[in-house]
């Protein structure tokens, strides 16, 4: 599984990817965590030339990250909510996808969408968040296998006070990465 971090910071996003990272580990599930935000990625221009052959003029780390995950079938975002929405860095991650896409790279993938926000359910932010990665799944013919928000996430760690939630999030996670 890849597992890509929306938050460049050692925060929730991070704390919650290292946490299955490790657990999947111990049971010999690969998983491989990318932070778009600490790698360089140039902004896509809109040219649209991928749409003819596939290829970006940008030479950047896009290259890997598409291999890795033109290489595994199952795709983790994890967002910190911004303004309702999923995190810029994100974004600017996701728009240089196109190049996979428009060769039906991202198609059948399995997706799992993760938000994490400070506020609370009933203000559905981190819902608002959490759909703005489902829009991208369905838009780019992805599977949702599983998603899950976090609430009332704001200092860097106020995600370790959510362990029992971590625990059958991950527990779910190892059961839909069993079947696919
Ligand atoms: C610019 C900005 C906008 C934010 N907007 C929201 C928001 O709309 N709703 C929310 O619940 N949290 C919002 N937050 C709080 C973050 O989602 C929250 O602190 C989250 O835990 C950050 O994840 P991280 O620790 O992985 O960076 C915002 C934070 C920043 C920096």
């Amino acid at each position: 599984m890849i597992i890509i971090v929306g938050s460049r910071r050692d925060g929730n996003s991070l704390k919650l990817a290292n946490r299955i990272h490790d657990e999947l580990n111990k049971e010999r599930i690969f998983s491989k965590i990318i932070v778009p935000g600490n790698q360089k990625i140039h902004i896509c221009t809109g040219c649209m030339d991928c749409d003819k052959d596939g290829v970006c003029e940008f030479n950047d780390d896009m290259k890997q990250n598409i291999e890795d995950i033109k290489n595994d079938n199952v795709i983790m975002f994890i967002t910190p909510t911004r303004w309702n929405l999923l995190s810029g860095d994100l974004k600017i991650m996701i728009d240089r996808l196109n190049p996979l896409y428009s060769r039906n790279g991202l198609k059948n993938k399995n997706m799992i969408a993760v938000s994490i926000g400070c506020k609370d359910r009933d203000l559905y932010s981190t819902e608002a968040a959490l759909s703005s990665l489902i829009s991208f799944s369905e838009s780019a013919g992805m599977n949702l296998i599983l998603d899950k928000q976090f609430f009332n996430c704001l200092k860097d760690d106020d995600i370790l006070s959510h362990e029992d939630e971590i625990v059958k999030f991950i527990s779910d996670v190892k059961a839909k990465i069993k079947n696919c």
